[in-house]
């Protein structure tokens, strides 16, 4: 299943250059699986063609509120009460001034005023120029109809269409199909704080080598992106890793154990669920050479001495937090063979309420897993699909869980 299969998205147009990345938001959406109804205000023709619009969302475009194709010539109605969402994309500053102010004398902003607002949310992703965006009126307009129930995105910062450079571009149509997706979420850690460990760690032994794993820290990342979307403020330590930060998402990046164990640390006491997916190399070179070492022409290899990591997960178990049953710590374990009694036992070993195995050779870089959930009540095998399938169901069960155990 796509993440928005079964939503019907009223995608509105407002008057903006960043229009021309509407084409694409729009074949963004239908692909993760929405219906999209494409609705154009008069200034977004001036930038964009309807018949652009029709044939990327496979339906005709309203551009206006007296379009006798509805029987009962009410297309505001209509359309709004057929929205799961209505996102306006982009949404120009004039538009902003408009929905602060409630006027409805053209189609869009009409079907702003008329959606049943308990049921169909509005999202904004605006788009201007830097000083239009940090104008006290467009500030104030935004306060406002947030205060009215929109969810207003934020937008991008870099190179403008005008020459500018500053903050007010539209977010990029991937990140609003992002935030769009998790709108529709179940909000299960609302009001909670998450921390995650991803990747592998790198450990040096001289100023050009060291030693790592073969962590993707993909499972991570998507939990990461599963929690946020969740409701919760989430912090993401990640080790040295090629992946985005998922929107919304604070992240901390680290090397070595020792430092991922200082990030943790530093943000660890402001969380209320802690979930360890680090690889985290067991060992690292005892000392870090000044120098690269080099061969020195006699054919012997040098000994590299090994010291143990710290073991994050057990040290933030073993705090009074987690003994107090204010922080929930979840563990990953990655075995080989007979996952069930493996993870059952590391569980115990580290002292956490939950700990969840996968196969790590059917796991490591995939795009999918399968994962066994352990506790003390017993085992639960979440079946193979998409980490980011996966991290959804698992971030359920941890709520879950987690409103149990502190009971
Ligand atoms: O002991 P093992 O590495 O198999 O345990 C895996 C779990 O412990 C994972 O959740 C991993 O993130 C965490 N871990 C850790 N610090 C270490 C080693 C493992 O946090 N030094």
């Amino acid at each position: 299943m796509s993440d928005l299969s079964g939503k019907h998205i009223v995608l509105g147009l407002t008057g903006g250059i960043a229009c021309f990345k509407s084409a694409e938001l729009c074949r963004g959406l239908v692909k993760a699986g929405a219906a999209v109804q494409v609705v154009m205000t008069e200034a977004a023709e001036q930038f964009i063609t309807a018949v652009t619009m029709q044939a990327l969302s496979n339906r005709p475009v309203y551009t206006s509120q007296w379009d006798a194709r509805e029987d009962n010539n009410m297309p505001h109605i209509n359309l709004s009460r057929q929205a799961d969402a209505i996102l306006l994309a982009p949404c120009s500053a004039d538009f902003i001034a408009r929905l602060a102010q409630g006027r409805a004398d053209e189609l869009l902003s009409l079907l702003c005023l008329a959606r049943p607002a308990d049921r169909v949310p509005l999202l904004l992703a605006p788009a201007m120029n830097r000083e239009m965006w940090a104008h006290p009126a467009t500030q104030r307009n935004l306060a406002q109809v947030a205060a009215d129930g929109a969810h207003v995105l934020g937008v991008g910062s870099g190179d403008q269409a005008c020459g500018e450079t500053g903050d007010g571009r539209m977010l990029e149509a991937d990140e609003l199909v992002e935030e769009l997706t998790a709108l529709f979420q179940p909000k299960v850690l609302a009001g909670q704080r998450v921390l995650v460990t991803a990747g592998p760690t790198f450990e040096a032994m001289d100023p050009i080598r060291g030693i790592t794993n073969h962590s993707s820290g993909k499972m991570g990342f998507a939990i990461a992106r599963a929690a946020r979307e969740a409701g919760a403020e989430v912090t993401l330590v990640a080790g040295p890793v090629a992946l985005a930060t998922p929107r919304g998402v604070r992240r901390v990046d680290v090397k070595s154990a020792r430092q991922m164990l200082a990030a943790t640390q530093a943000d660890v006491d402001r969380a209320d669920i802690f979930i360890a997916t680090a690889a985290v190399a067991d060992w690292r070179p005892a000392t870090e050479a000044d120098q690269k070492i080099k061969k020195d022409g006699t054919g012997d290899a040098p000994t590299i001495a090994f010291t143990e990591n710290p073991d994050i997960l057990a040290t933030v178990a073993k705090s009074e937090r987690a003994q107090r049953r204010e922080l929930f710590c979840v563990g990953f374990a990655a075995e080989s063979q007979d996952l069930a009694n493996n993870a059952q036992a590391k569980r115990e070993r580290k002292g956490i309420p939950l700990l969840v195995g996968n196969i790590g050779p059917l796991a490591f870089g995939q795009d999918d897993n399968q994962l066994l959930l352990v506790d003390a009540q017993g085992t639960r095998e979440l079946p193979r699909a998409s980490k980011l399938v996966l991290a959804r169901h698992l971030v359920g069960e941890i709520a879950r869980r987690q409103a149990a155990w502190k009971q």
